[in-house]
């Protein structure tokens, strides 16, 4: 198996290639990342079965390229931060939709089997009390520019299967957490600014609840989709983890020796999501899948021990990402 996977130098992208490297040792692994402000070539090193292609998905003969020569395509590729969304869209336009259109013909042509990964926040947002959770067939209400491309992707690759016959996969999966993510996001935001002597930063009331999974349970379903899932499908992946964000951060501040309460409340995000809750019932009925991180809070343990013990591969990040969140108010 020649296995390409797209934004394989990202947060969970990279986690997936080594969940690969480990589960799969005589696949060849070839990762197509842009290494944006978000890739980071130090998360595949050690890797003997992985080769790096510098080079961006929108970029039509690089990917078509890459496509021809593999058996089986993930595509994690994306810009994925809601904030960013919302003060610069276009990148998220082009990447999301642009890039996940030239891929989708590049498959085409090709006829090569596609994974495409998505969000949980394609379906909009739940109130605190719904007894619903998002399932396959929940009606797609994006919210943020972010989710519409991503949801737009979705919509492309469901239509490329019907139309065109292109034999693909989808997965919506919730927030992942663990090592390897980028310093602008929830949780890695807040322990970093822990280690460097500040308060986390929790947006409005605290009260907004995310479905809370470990990226490698995240990687371990995709690779049994990818291997076993049925074509056509979508399939949802998550564990069961919902928190509200002001109960991570408290615990955050007791897992790093800090009071509970001390935190700064600051600007909300504009339209931001109140709450995402997945049914993964699809995915552990037909494929038997389990997630083996079910202790969230050694696992976040060991999230916060990680970034302890690798200031070097956040720190350079860690400035101009403050420096965006500042003109923002957050
Ligand atoms: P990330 O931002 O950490 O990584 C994205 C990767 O894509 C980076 O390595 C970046 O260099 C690469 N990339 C960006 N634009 C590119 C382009 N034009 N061409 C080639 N490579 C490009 O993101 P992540 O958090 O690892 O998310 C990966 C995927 O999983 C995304 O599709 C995201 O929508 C989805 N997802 C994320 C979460 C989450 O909690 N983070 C949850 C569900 C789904
Ligand atoms: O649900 C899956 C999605 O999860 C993925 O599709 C996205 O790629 C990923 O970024 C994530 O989106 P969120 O917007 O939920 O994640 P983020 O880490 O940005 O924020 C998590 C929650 O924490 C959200 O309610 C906003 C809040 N927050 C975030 C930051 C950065 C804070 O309260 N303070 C902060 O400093």
């Amino acid at each position: 198996m020649r296995l390409l996977v797209t934004g394989g130098a990202g947060f969970i992208g990279s986690n997936f290639v080594r969940h690969v490297c480990a589960e799969r040792p005589d696949w060849e692994v070839v990762v197509f990342d842009l290494l944006t402000y978000a890739g980071d070539r130090r998360n595949l090193a050690g890797l003997e079965q992985v080769k790096l292609v510098q080079a961006d998905i929108c970029d039509e003969p690089a990917i078509d390229a890459a496509v021809a020569s593999a058996d089986a395509v993930v595509h994690f590729a994306a810009e994925s931060h809601n904030d960013n969304s919302l003060h610069s869209p276009w990148p998220f336009v082009q990447t999301n939709v642009v890039g996940t259109y030239q891929l989708l013909e590049s498959v085409r042509r090709h006829e090569k089997r596609l994974h495409h990964i998505s969000t949980d926040e394609v379906y909009g947002d739940l109130e605190l009390d719904d007894p619903a959770k998002f399932r396959p067939d929940t009606a797609y209400n994006p919210s943020s520019p972010y989710s519409s491309t991503k949801a737009a992707s979705d919509l492309l690759v469901r239509a490329w299967m019907r139309s065109f016959g292109v034999q693909a996969t989808i997965s919506n999966c919730s927030n992942n957490y663990g090592p390897y993510q980028h310093v602008e996001k929830f949780i890695p935001r807040q322990i970093t600014e822990i280690l460097e002597g500040r308060r986390p930063k929790l947006y409005g009331s605290g009260e907004n609840v995310r479905d809370w999974i470990h990226t490698e349970d995240h990687s371990s379903g995709v690779l049994a989709i990818l291997e076993r899932g049925r074509i056509g499908e979508t399939y949802l992946i998550g564990a069961d983890g919902e928190r509200n964000n002001r109960a991570v951060v408290e615990l955050i501040l007791e897992l790093m020796g800090r009071e509970r309460n001390d935190f700064d409340h600051v600007n909300d995000r504009p339209g931001h999501d109140l709450r995402y809750a997945i049914d993964a019932s699809k995915l552990r009925e037909e494929l038997g899948w389990r997630p083996r991180y079910n202790d969230f809070r050694a696992g976040l343990e060991a999230t916060i021990a990680w970034y302890r013990a690798n200031v070097a591969w956040w720190h350079p990040q860690k400035l101009e990402t403050e420096a965006k969140y500042q003109v923002l108010g957050r």
